[in-house]
């Protein structure tokens, strides 16, 4: 049975926006004549999110005042929830490239012009504060804060007008908003649940999944696809691994699966809020969180990214958050579990490390059938072995 609730979820700040060009011609003639600067992969990405509307309402790189704004108090100037700025940050050098000018034209690595800014102000960063403020430490071991520091002083902000996908990888899995949004509707799911992820399924978020869908109409498997840490396992593995367990244990019609064009910032709580606010951009109406959400290291408490929601009210967010403790296989139970549901000890269950199954996989051991399923342990070997010929 389809959920009767009303759905078709209204995208943040009430508009979906769209920052293709819908004049490629004259655009593309003006880029040529347009200072240009190249851009990171991590802009790349940011670019698809504001040309395919998932970072509504933003249409551009952030200004100073919500810049400032957002690290005081993770909203945006006009009071819009918005917790991590989305900067287009330059070095001195590159800052007196461009200083007198009021529109430039991005260019991906291979010089391709991939988008026009029109530049509306340039500021000085407070990179201490930013780091402070969305990774809750300045420490260059955190892979967010290392990109943050690395990637230079001055901040161009401005609307662009994207010319072509900055991120043109799994192009039939990259549906953007309006996508997925068309699909819900085609489909008659109302209620839909947006599952975030930046590893294979293990058998820990195939429960998530599962328990999720059972009170929703579908599931969007929505993995983070751009730039993640070099320990992460790369994107095309895990799209197949993606493929492979939808394909095997999912029913063809309650899932899809999406790219999301991103990169890690690996933010932790404030991510959380992120990645909602993407998922509602989507058109999901819940949003699954469970134990240290887009974490990294020791730098968050287990459950800070579930807290940091009790900061604000559920209408401002506008997606249902769905909470999950730590789960795991217990030996006892015979079945997965969590913290919320299993009486056992510990000793009872298996879990993992993200290290200890990076060093189990170098070694070419099988990961226990209870930790991750047969099939998805074969991709992750094969891919190892691969990786070690090449
Ligand atoms: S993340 O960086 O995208 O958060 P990951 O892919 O590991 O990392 O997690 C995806 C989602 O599943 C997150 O919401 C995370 O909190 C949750 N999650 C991952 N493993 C577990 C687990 N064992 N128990 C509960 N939640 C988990």
């Amino acid at each position: 049975m389809m959920s009767n609730n009303k759905c078709s979820i209204s995208p943040h700040g009430g508009t979906l926006i769209n920052c293709f060009s819908d004049n490629l011609d004259g655009l593309s003639q003006e880029a040529n004549k347009l200072t240009s600067i190249t851009v990171t992969k991590r802009v790349l990405c940011d670019l698809e999110m504001l040309a395919i509307g998932a970072f509504s309402p933003l249409k551009g790189f952030t200004g100073e005042k919500d810049y400032k704004s957002i690290l005081e108090s993770m909203r945006l100037s006009s009071g819009l929830i918005w917790p991590v700025p989305i900067t287009l940050q330059v070095n001195e050098e590159t800052y007196n490239n461009i200083k007198n000018k009021n529109k430039i034209v991005l260019k991906n690595e291979k010089g391709e012009s991939v988008a026009v800014l029109s530049i509306t102000e340039i500021y000085k960063a407070d990179l201490e504060k930013e780091a402070l403020s969305v990774f809750k430490t300045n420490e260059l071991k955190h892979p967010g804060v290392k990109y943050l520091f690395e990637s230079g002083n001055y901040c161009i902000a401005g609307e662009v007008k994207v010319l072509k996908h900055t991120y043109d990888e799994f192009t039939e899995y990259n549906t953007g908003c309006e996508g997925t949004r068309k699909a819900f509707k085609e489909k008659g799911w109302k209620r839909i649940v947006a599952f975030q992820t930046r590893n294979p399924v293990h058998r820990a978020h195939e429960y998530l999944l599962k328990v999720a869908l059972e009170t929703v109409d579908g599931l969007l498997l929505h993995p983070t696809m751009g730039e993640t840490k070099d320990d992460d396992i790369p994107a095309d593995i895990r799209m197949k691994c993606y493929r492979e367990i939808l394909d095997k244990y999912f029913p063809k019609n309650r899932t899809m699966l999406v790219v999301m064009p991103a990169s890690m910032r690996y933010a932790g709580p404030k991510e959380a809020i992120l990645h909602a606010i993407i998922r509602k951009n989507y058109g999901c109406t819940h949003f699954i969180v469970g134990r240290d959400h887009a974490g990294v290291g020791n730098y968050y408490g287990t459950y800070d990214a579930q807290k940091i929601f009790d900061e604000f009210k559920p209408e401002e967010i506008g997606i249902t958050p769905i909470f999950f403790e730590h789960s795991f296989y217990c030996r006892a139970c015979n079945s997965m579990a969590s913290y919320k549901t299993c009486p056992h000890d510990s000793s009872e269950h298996l879990i993992l490390s993200g290290t200890k199954v990076r060093e189990m996989l170098k070694a070419g051991q099988i990961l226990p059938e209870e930790f991750t399923r047969p099939e998805i342990a074969k991709i992750l070997i094969e891919s190892m072995k691969e990786k070690v010929k090449t």
